[in-house]
């Protein structure tokens, strides 16, 4: 259940077939259960899309690249193309359209996927074809119904109420404030590759491959905790305009947030956070989630540190200078459970020093998993880009309007992320399941 290596086609067609009906339980798992109709098509937030949206339209994705374009099927709904197509209809507006009710949606995704698993058998992945080529398109919709399910989550924990399909949550890991100092690793300067060329399954946005020569840096062996951002909060840190971008400050005044998405206090001003619907202490030891891009970047200045550029958290992740070359995961080429917080298993991120068998070969630990990780870079297609299949997924993004985003969350499926993986956001989102880690160049370097 990783990368498709080099199966023969009917084994790449066995596995895809069973990812395809595992990443389909996770969606009816999110969108079933305790909610009825009224909670599936209410818009929780303008920032997010009815649940009922999600699911019709990651089975009109799935009918427009699976049934269409790689199978020559004619249109099932061409009239409900519109409805689901992102580009048509911003997320605020999505609840005032004739959506589909969810036991319609439930219907279409369905027949939909039956007309799926029909064809796949005659489908042919021709390697001249790019679009089926080691399945390339098939893991596109897999992944796409893993991002949106991603979302959906995002969704949840924007509701007040709990969620009945998401479990209680585990007693919060009173860890080890001393692990918030977690020290830093020093990556010494030369190249690297970066993105990849031959993943079957990654997107335009990753590649190609190319090398990429940096200075010598120092990287966080550890995403920051809440209790090395409390301490920011406690000595300041929103109060003082030194430690913002402009931009960042104007979000400041302008938002009047003072602490992450979801936090409160308590009567005696300890931090609280609502967790899909529970409210419960915020655990020290555990990555800080739901911090926008500028607070991130303000942390890491308060810290005498800043972000890491995309590229720096790349080589980190990824290259192995024993071997001289980049690995797929931080740990190698291989998906290992154990080695990450990944798939929407904790709930949560998980506290300081867990998942030490991830490591990379540097010894940077948790870069895949736990919380998306902000860099300092804009969204920009790397030298040589191709725009594939469509410009839509990536092109249309790059600009200096995104910020990129690395490495999972507790949120992403393991085949929806990789050392290579590109996510990006507006700097002031957090609703998102994001953290960041800090950097700094090494003494002497430019
Ligand atoms: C890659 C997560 C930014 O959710 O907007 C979903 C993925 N593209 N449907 C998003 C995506 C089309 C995208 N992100
Ligand atoms: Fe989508």
């Amino acid at each position: 259940m990783t990368a498709p290596g080099p199966l023969d086609e009917s084994a790449l067609k066995e596995l895809i077939a069973g990812e395809l009906a595992a990443v389909r339980d996770r969606s009816l798992g999110l969108t079933t259960g305790a909610l009825d109709e009224a909670e599936l098509t209410a818009q929780v937030s303008p920032l997010m899309s009815p649940l009922v949206w999600d699911l019709a339209h990651v089975g009109n994705y799935e009918e427009l690249w699976l049934l269409r374009a790689a199978a020559g099927i004619e249109p099932m709904r061409p009239e409900i193309d519109d409805l689901y197509d992102a580009f048509e209809h911003p997320r605020s507006e999505r609840p005032t359209l004739p959506l589909l009710a969810p036991g319609e949606a439930r219907a279409y995704i369905a027949t939909v996927r039956s007309k799926v698993l029909d064809a796949l058998d005659s489908v042919r992945f021709d390697p001249a074809n790019p679009l089926t080529s080691g399945g390339f398109v098939y893991g596109m919709v897999v992944q796409h119904e893993h991002m949106h399910d991603e979302t959906m989550l995002a969704t949840h924990q924007l509701r007040t109420g709990a969620p009945a399909l998401l479990d209680p949550p585990a007693a919060p890991p009173d860890g080890p404030v001393a692990a918030a100092a977690a020290g830093e690793v020093p990556i010494p300067a030369g190249p690297f590759e970066m993105g990849t060329s031959d993943d079957p399954w990654a997107y335009d946005n990753e590649r190609p491959h190319h090398l990429v020569d940096l200075p010598a840096y120092y990287i966080d062996a550890e995403p920051v905790t809440n209790a090395a951002y409390i301490a920011f909060m406690e000595a300041g840190g929103y109060d003082d305009p030194s430690c913002w971008h402009p931009k960042g400050w104007e979000w400041r005044n302008a938002s009047g947030k003072r602490a992450p998405a979801f936090w409160s206090r308590d009567g005696g001003g300890a931090w609280l956070r609502r967790r899909f619907g529970r409210v419960e202490p915020v655990p020290a030891a555990e990555p800080v989630q739901h911090v926008c891009w500028y607070e991130a970047d303000a942390y890491a200045r308060w810290a005498g540190k800043r972000l890491p550029t995309e590229a720096e958290w790349e080589k980190a992740a990824r290259w192995d200078p024993v071997a001289g070359r980049s690995r797929r995961f931080p740990w190698g080429d291989a998906y290992e459970p154990g080695r990450a917080n990944l798939g929407q298993v904790l709930h949560r991120p998980a506290a300081a020093g867990s998942f030490a068998a991830g490591a990379s070969a540097y010894g940077v630990c948790r870069m895949l998993g736990d919380v998306w990780e902000w860099t300092s870079s804009d969204f920009h297609g790397y030298p040589g880009f191709r725009s594939f299949p469509y410009k839509e997924y990536s092109e249309v993004f790059f600009g200096p309007d995104h910020k990129v985003l690395r490495g999972g969350s507790w949120a992403t499926h393991p085949l929806a992320v990789r050392g290579t993986f590109r996510n990006w956001d507006y700097p002031i989102r957090r609703q998102i399941f994001t953290g960041f880690r800090c950097a700094r160049s090494a003494e002497g370097a430019a």
